[in-house]
């Protein structure tokens, strides 16, 4: 697509910067028009001319589907993939040609203020709804921007955090599912995050811009900056970036002069500027000037994805609530002003907004009384309040709807705490001493703690943000009309301090260490047996389903987990069925559980179906240091298959041949990998001197942990029978390795 290309120099230096705050620049002689690309990910915020990148400015009216943390807990990559075709239907018909989204960075502490737009804890469950939303918008032909990359995991000091993390935590974290979607789904672009990483901005980050995503990944996208990330653009785009957004003339004229004075890599120049214009051609060949929108339609799939994501976290039996159930009170701000969405860039401006309360005062007469009880952010007020306690009094049920307000949970900062605001606990514990059959109903975009007061409900529903269509899925929920099934994507604990990163969040002086390692979210806590209050994967149903006879089969591509799943009560219901593997006698530390697939399925009263989930390679492996590549170690791998990561159900376990790769050796070799090498043993105790010893188990033991170049004086072997047999050895291996 290249060769016909004829770019000058300064057509390079503009190809490789934004026009304004959502535009490349054109280049009309080579019919490169200008592409738009705007805010995602949960629906678009095309912008007019007063453009701004954190959610100020209003933009043209679209469809608010559920943010990432209410999609993600649907765990439906179905359903991830209709609201990201939605979304780029609703883009082709407004002219713009990328999208940026999904924010696919791991939910490392709760307290990351942009969680909400992030999907989960766990990178297996992120890479597998990224891909299906980069699936879903791109068949359209319209570009994904999968972000931000990499290491974006808070938002106090955003711009110049330093993270330090170590090789396999990176790599096996926070790297997996962008890996993963970048090699399976070929997003058109990455953004690169405002954040260094060992002391390079990621806009400065040959490692992470060249070496892992395009060497080693196989990238051939558009690396776009996120706005405002650029703080050197010659060494930007030597280290790999293509395109800085917005627009920055003063940066422009940087590079113009590293040209000029030579001191700029031209080929690197050469190839963004390419990069950016067949990003162009791409976009304009997929371009549908006549597109159009149902919006009406696009209503209904967000819908359809709020009542997937409503979580029902405890029940006693209230729920749902039978049609002679009595008088209801509907309190709490958010019942009739719904928070639905996060606040910054992603903010949309919504085509239509229901809320909970009208649509149950719809279904269940418009007499259904409301007091507010709070507001948030504003001081409590006696008389609100007392409304609210008199109207719970006088009723028999009580839908209490509580939540985080906009002014805690936001682009931009980080929360201070995981609580839900003292007032409305208290307003919660003032209603119960009135009314004891209370359902607590949340809007969060992020875990909070459930104190006492909310876990003595008769039901909590965490709904958490659903989108402009979340009130009427609520509504449907309550009265039993849909079948609660979303899951947890992120662990509730049960308190802050439990949570992994809690000691090294948000770090100090500009720098954040990730000293919990590969022991993010439901690892760590498994791994220290730590009680929580609803794990990873939890999430109930108003059916009980029942797990039978697993069947494991294991090939080159992974696992093929085969059960029998039964609706055991008396209503339809979908289930997510999760499977977790450990691996019980790895070389390497492990969580004790992973999860590693996952499959929906939709059952009637009393069916029941044989499904599968597929293992696949990439959530069994783990990187190897030693060799710095990804391995399926051989050995006996545990799967666990059941409605939660500690509601397990049936479990079984498989071989897998796998390998296990054999470092080069050197003089710095242990005893140990030199034995793992075929005929290695042979040739030790050919050796001269006392290398008899070598052949005693117990002697062995004690020493498999020594360098073979350090034995020359412990076993009287001569430096030169040595060095013959580090050769010998290694070539071996080299025969072992090709074989
Ligand atoms: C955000 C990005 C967003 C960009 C453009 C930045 O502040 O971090 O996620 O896409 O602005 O609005």
């Amino acid at each position: 697509m290249s060769e016909d290309l004829q770019l000058s120099t300064e057509d390079k230096i503009a190809l490789t910067g934004g026009k304004d705050m959502w535009n490349t620049h054109d280049v009309p002689g080579q019919d490169l028009p200008a592409i738009m690309m705007t805010d995602g990910p949960h629906g678009l915020r095309k912008q007019g001319d007063a453009g701004d990148h954190l959610g100020v400015h209003d933009s043209e009216p679209a469809t608010c589907f559920p943010p990432a943390v209410g999609l993600s807990a649907t765990w439906s990559t179905a359903t991830t993939g209709a609201v990201a075709a939605a979304i780029g239907r609703e883009a082709l018909a407004a002219g713009v040609s990328v999208v940026l989204g999904p924010g696919m960075n791991i939910k490392r502490s709760p307290l990351c203020g942009r969680n909400f737009e992030y999907f989960s804890e766990d990178p297996h469950l992120t890479a597998e709804l990224a891909t299906a939303y980069v699936r879903g918008m791109q068949d359209l032909g319209v570009g994904c921007s999968v972000k931000h990359f990499a290491l974006n995991n808070q938002e106090t000091d955003r711009m110049r955090v330093d993270v330090r993390v170590d090789e396999r935590t990176m790599q096996e974290i926070y790297l997996r599912a962008f890996r993963s979607v970048i090699t399976r789904a070929r997003p058109w672009t990455v953004m690169c995050s405002y954040n260094s990483v060992d002391g390079t901005l990621v806009s400065q980050n040959h490692r992470l811009l060249s070496e892992i995503l395009r060497e080693e990944w196989g990238y051939d996208g558009v690396v776009v900056s996120d706005w405002g990330a650029v703080v050197d653009r010659p060494a930007a785009v030597t280290a790999g970036l293509d395109l800085q957004m917005p627009a920055d003339p003063a940066a422009e004229q940087d590079l113009r002069e590293a040209v000029a004075e030579g001191a700029m890599d031209l080929d690197a120049l050469d190839r963004a500027a390419t990069r950016v214009a067949e990003l162009i051609r791409r976009s304009t060949e997929n371009a549908d000037s006549g597109a159009t929108v149902d919006i009406a339609e696009h209503h209904r799939v967000a819908l359809d994805a709020a009542r997937k994501a409503i979580v029902l976290l405890s029940n006693d039996g209230t729920l749902p609530l039978a049609e002679d159930d009595g008088d209801l009170a509907v309190i709490g701000h958010f019942a009739a002003t719904p928070r639905y969405q996060g606040a910054g860039s992603s903010h949309v401006n919504t085509t239509k907004l229901s809320t909970a309360l009208d649509a149950l005062r719809e279904k269940r007469g418009a007499d259904i009384p409301f007091a507010s009880g709070f507001v948030p952010g504003e001081e409590p007020d006696e008389d609100r309040i007392a409304e609210a306690v008199d109207l719970a009094r006088s009723a028999r049920t009580v839908l209490l709807f509580l939540g985080l307000g906009e002014d805690v949970e936001s682009e931009g900062f980080d929360r201070e705490d995981m609580n839900l605001p003292a007032e409305q606990i208290d307003l919660l514990q003032r209603i119960q001493e009135v009314n004891e059959r209370v359902v607590v109903v949340l809007s969060n975009g992020s875990a909070v703690l459930l104190p006492d007061a909310v876990r003595r409900a008769g039901a909590v529903l965490e709904t958490w943000l659903l989108g402009q269509a979340g009130g009427e899925a609520v509504a449907e929920v309550l009265l039993g009309e849909v079948n609660p099934s979303g899951k947890l994507a992120e662990t509730i604990p049960e308190r802050l301090e439990d949570v992994p990163s809690y000691l090294h969040f948000p770090g100090e002086a500009s720098q954040v260490v990730y000293g919990e390692g590969l022991f993010v979210g439901y690892r760590g806590l498994d791994a220290r047996g730590t009680a929580v209050a609803y794990p990873f994967g939890h999430g109930l149903s108003y059916t009980t389903f029942a797990y039978e006879d697993l069947a494991l089969v294991a090939g080159e591509d992974g696992i093929e987990a085969t059960l029998t799943v039964r609706n055991t009560g008396d209503r339809a219901g979908r289930e997510v069925v999760q499977a977790y593997v450990s691996v019980p006698d790895s070389a390497v530390p492990r969580a004790p559980r992973a999860l590693a697939g996952f499959a929906e399925v939709e059952l009637e009263a009393g069916a029941e179906e044989r499904i599968t989930v597929r293992l696949t390679r990439e959530p069994l492996e783990h990187y190897d240091l030693a060799s710095s590549a990804w391995v399926l170690e051989p050995g006996t791998y545990r799967v666990e298959v059941g409605a939660s990561s500690r509601d397990l159900r049936v479990a079984a376990e498989v071989e897998i041949e796998g390998s296990r790769p054999l470092p080069p050796v050197t003089a710095d070799s242990t005893l140990e990998e030199i034995t793992r090498i075929p005929g290695a043993e042979q040739l030790l105790a050919s050796l001269g001197g006392n290398s008899a010893m070598l052949e005693d188990p117990t002697f062995l033991k004690m020493a498999e942990q020594i360098p073979i170049g350090r034995i020359s004086s412990l076993a009287g072997v001569s430096r030169e029978d040595l060095q013959r047999l580090i050769g010998a050895v290694e070539q071996l291996r080299q025969d072992a390795a090709t074989s």
